[in-house]
């Protein structure tokens, strides 16, 4: 019963377009099929995440890298207009008239991306997390949306983001569709779990790509802004800013936990097992690698 509410109010919280659900009235099949069009540029870097992935984490590491301002606090600029997304363009920002180096933000799945990217125009960096703690972490997000309107449990969510009816869709299918076409563009990947194990060296790997020498200080900067603690209390940062009619800040933050693991704390054995098998049938072919717990190394 529980699940059959909670499906009647995602088919209207959300619509299916090429395969992906996308979120209703922040976005249309216009907006996404503009997309593909879109005109790149050498120096443009698009941020691509299946939700809950570390998304803000990440806007908030390149809009420090690329923005003296944002270091020192002299600009009063949120990550959503520094980094703004091209499937959620809620702000309409004008993105053709942005100046150079532009920063974007995705939650497509590599079909649905700007053509010239394919050319290897503009650079990609794709941040993937371990699909239980984004299951856990998806749950406790999808509760702050004021339209979806109805009791959210954990075993009907669990369910139907097995199924990949959620926003972003499958999250088997996002990372393995960016991993098995990564060649095809000019892409770093990035693990949630490597950026929270090390974010120091994350950092560097992701000043290297965008070719940013930042000195010993602006990155000491960089990770000390970009820590929980002070995105949690940053505006600009902490995902605050979005209306009160589209999420309830009342009812949670973005940033909830920002571990590693947390799926421990809720996810049954039964769950845990259904993920693993799922896990080994549409993943276990590929060479990638995800830290499931906190305390041990990454393993597939
Ligand atoms: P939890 O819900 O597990 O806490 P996204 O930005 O893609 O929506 O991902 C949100 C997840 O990233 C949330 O996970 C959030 O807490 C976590 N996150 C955001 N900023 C972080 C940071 N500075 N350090 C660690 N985790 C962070």
């Amino acid at each position: 019963m529980a699940q059959q509410a909670l499906e009647k109010a995602l088919n209207v919280f959300q619509f299916k377009h090429k395969g992906i659900y996308f979120i209703s009235n922040v976005t249309s099949p216009e907006v996404i099929d503009a997309v593909e069009y879109m005109e790149i540029r050498d120096s443009d870097v698009f941020l691509v995440t299946y939700p809950k992935s570390g998304t803000v984490w990440t806007q908030q590491i390149l809009s420090l890298i690329f923005n003296e301002g944002h270091r020192n606090g002299t600009e009063n600029i949120d990550n959503m207009t520094r980094v703004p997304w091209i499937d959620y363009n809620i702000r309409n920002i004008d993105m053709d008239s942005r100046p150079s180096p532009r920063l974007f933000s995705s939650h497509l799945p590599y079909y649905l991306m700007p053509r010239d990217l394919k050319f290897k125009k503009g650079k990609i960096i794709y941040v993937c997390r371990n699909p239980k703690d984004v299951s856990v972490s998806f749950y406790h997000f999808i509760k702050l949306f004021c339209k979806l309107d109805c009791m959210i449990d954990w075993e009907s969510f669990f369910n139907i983001y097995m199924e990949g009816r959620v926003i972003g869709g499958s999250w088997f299918d996002h990372v393995r569709g960016w991993y098995t076409h990564k060649e095809d563009f000019n892409i770093l990947f990035l693990t949630y779990e490597e950026m929270k194990k090390d974010l120091r060296s994350a950092v560097l790997k992701i000043c290297k790509f965008v070719d940013i020498k930042l000195d010993e200080k602006a990155i000491d900067i960089v990770l000390e802004k970009a820590s929980f603690k002070n995105m949690k209390e940053d505006p600009l940062a902490n995902y605050s800013f979005i209306p009160e009619d589209i999420i309830d800040h009342s009812r949670g933050s973005y940033l909830r936990k920002g571990t590693i693991g947390d799926w421990k704390n809720i996810m049954t054995v039964a769950q845990s097992e259904k993920l693993d098998q799922m896990y080994k049938e549409k993943m276990g072919d590929l060479p990638i690698k995800f830290c499931w717990n906190i305390k041990e190394e990454a393993e597939s």
